[in-house]
């Protein structure tokens, strides 16, 4: 795992965005995962104005989302997929149908979940997956307590999480569907290439249990530990409850020293 603090959003969206560039300018066609919530939209941003300026493009990529509540109408704001197109696709030039996400609104949520499962594999499964992290260590929708090999499955989600979510739906709690569709950790585990984007002092006790804390099911995010591929990017306040820290950003420069 790589870990490195930067000073502000605008420096953190800059990284991440310019990764997107690399990876799209290698690879054209790439398989793209997204993530919906506040951690990756300064990053769509920077994308959709890169995009204008022609210095990257999504003509010939692909995208998945990482997961989708359950029982949302497809048309609700805050439906991930309507979400992500309003922000993020529908700005750039992907082409129509390029981006698909987790079927929420199916009477079978398994056989939603196996469904999306499987168009993953036949996509040639994910070169590039962003990921944001919960307050409890859920990424996607992976809570504490589930399988680290899982696949894409139907997810109850937790208290803490429908808590931290109710501001999307008028602070109301009781609005917050109890379920979602969730691309599985086994599953984000097959992504090639990841970032995962953490700001605010709420994120700091999950990110330090994800790097610094044994691999568990208490923190789902652990098992990116398993991962060759992990750069993680904070602000001051999500890194400030690691330990090593200041070595972790000493590495991170005399890798970029290594690669320029
Ligand atoms: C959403 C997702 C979630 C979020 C996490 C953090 O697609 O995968 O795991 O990344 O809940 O949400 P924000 O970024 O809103 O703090």
């Amino acid at each position: 795992m790589n870990v490195v603090t930067l000073p502000s959003t605008e420096a953190i969206a800059e990284l991440a965005a310019k990764h997107y560039v690399e990876v799209l300018t290698a690879k054209p066609d790439a398989v793209l995962g997204f993530a919906t919530g506040s951690s990756p939209l300064p990053t769509y941003n920077r994308l959709v104005e890169l995009c204008d300026a022609g210095d990257v493009s999504f003509a010939d990529a692909r995208g998945f989302l990482l997961d989708e509540y359950a029982g949302l109408p497809k048309d609700h704001p805050q439906n991930y997929r309507t979400w992500l197109n309003e922000q993020f696709i529908s700005k750039v030039n992907f082409q129509e149908g390029a981006v698909q996400g987790p079927e929420g609104d199916k009477d079978d949520p398994f056989a939603a979940a196996a469904k999306y499962e499987k168009a993953l594999v036949d996509a040639g499964g994910v070169d590039f997956q962003i990921l944001g992290i919960g307050t409890d260590g859920h990424i996607a929708f992976n809570e504490p307590g589930g399988s680290l090999s899982s696949l894409t499955h139907p997810q109850v989600l937790n208290e803490q999480t429908l808590v931290d979510n109710a501001r999307f739906f008028d602070g109301d709690v009781n609005q917050v569907p109890k379920y979602s569709i969730t691309q599985g950790l086994g599953t984000i585990l097959r992504a090639k290439d990841i970032i995962l984007i953490a700001q605010g002092e709420q994120k700091a006790e999950a990110i330090a249990a994800m790097v610094e804390g044994g691999v568990s099911v208490r923190w789902p995010a652990s098992v990116l530990q398993f991962h060759n591929s992990v750069t993680v990017i904070l602000d001051e306040a999500a890194a400030s409850q690691l330990k090593e820290k200041d070595f972790y950003q000493y590495v991170w420069e005399r890798e970029q020293e290594l690669r320029a």
